[in-house]
């Protein structure tokens, strides 16, 4: 990195994802990170990523990224599971500055919650058929069921957060991954959101859910980690340091900029006053 250590400007943190799921990432941050300057890219236009094959979710995840350092980001957080399953290695080949992805972050919090060891894990297709999440979970010591739930960003991106159809095709995915559960013995008592727009629908998630299950999402972890990283990091540490809230946030979207600004703000949790639109191809 070329700041100096007396360089008291706020740290730029670029985040991205392929829509809206990883403002969700973003909320956790802006408390924990409170004095910096975000980025925040989402790749509306090329949504989903999670149906799309591995080669093309690291072109377009690399390119994201890569525009976020060139806007000066300092640290890129790459706010989406399926990019992180498909691509991680991929774009921190491509970075000149840290890269953090959201599965190991995600394996680390089930691994401190889970009493039973055995995890489930709701995802996107491309990421379920990675095994990202069946590998970070073994490592850490448990078993994990991961199920597809190839429709529910879709109806997300729609704003159908507390529809009865999206009830409906939760309910048909957990069926499924229950029972595939109990097929092979698992009892998992901890629900992993293996996905940065599922945390929209957590409120229909408990209630569909076994009581008892805790469900996980990985975005407050993923904010802790961001947070103790720009600690240990040598440059950064006075310039992440106030409990004034001064974050600014950017935000860029490859389509509809009113979309993203009416959508996004359900997301974030506050208003988002002003998005600008972003040609990053096809
Ligand atoms: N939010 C992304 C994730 O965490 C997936 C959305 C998509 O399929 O594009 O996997």
């Amino acid at each position: 990195m070329s700041e100096s250590i007396a360089d008291a400007s706020p740290v730029r943190i670029g985040v991205f994802d392929s829509g809206f799921g990883g403002l969700t990432v973003l909320r956790a941050l802006l408390p924990r990170i409170p004095c910096a300057e975000f980025f925040y890219l989402g790749d509306t236009a090329r949504l989903p990523y999670g149906s799309k094959s591995q080669a093309t979710v690291a072109r377009y995840a690399v390119e994201s990224a890569q525009l976020l350092e060139s806007w000066g980001a300092q640290y890129i957080v790459i706010a989406c599971n399926t990019a992180s399953a498909l691509a991680l290695d991929a774009i921190r080949a491509a970075a000149h500055v840290p890269v953090l992805g959201v599965i190991e972050t995600g394996a680390d919090s089930a691994a401190d919650v889970s009493v039973t060891r055995d995890v489930l894990v709701l995802a996107t297709d491309a990421t379920v058929q990675s095994h990202a999440y069946a590998h970070a979970c073994a490592a850490r010591g448990l078993r994990s069921i991961e199920k597809a739930c190839p429709l529910l960003v879709p109806l997300i991106e729609e704003g159908w957060i507390d529809h009865s159809v999206t009830r409906q095709v939760l309910h048909i995915y957990l069926d499924q991954a229950l029972a595939d559960a109990r097929a092979l013995g698992h009892t998992p008592d901890t629900v992993l959101l293996g996905c940065t727009h599922y945390p929209l629908v957590r409120p229909l998630l408990e209630a569909a859910l076994p009581a008892g299950m805790t469900i996980l999402n990985s975005a407050e972890t993923t904010a802790n980690r961001v947070h103790r990283d720009l600690l240990s990091n040598v440059y950064l540490p006075s310039r992440i340091a106030s409990d004034r809230n001064l974050a600014r946030c950017h935000f860029f979207a490859t389509d509809s900029v009113d979309k993203f600004r009416v959508l996004g703000s359900r997301f974030l949790g506050q208003p988002i006053e002003r998005v600008e639109l972003i040609d990053l191809g096809g």
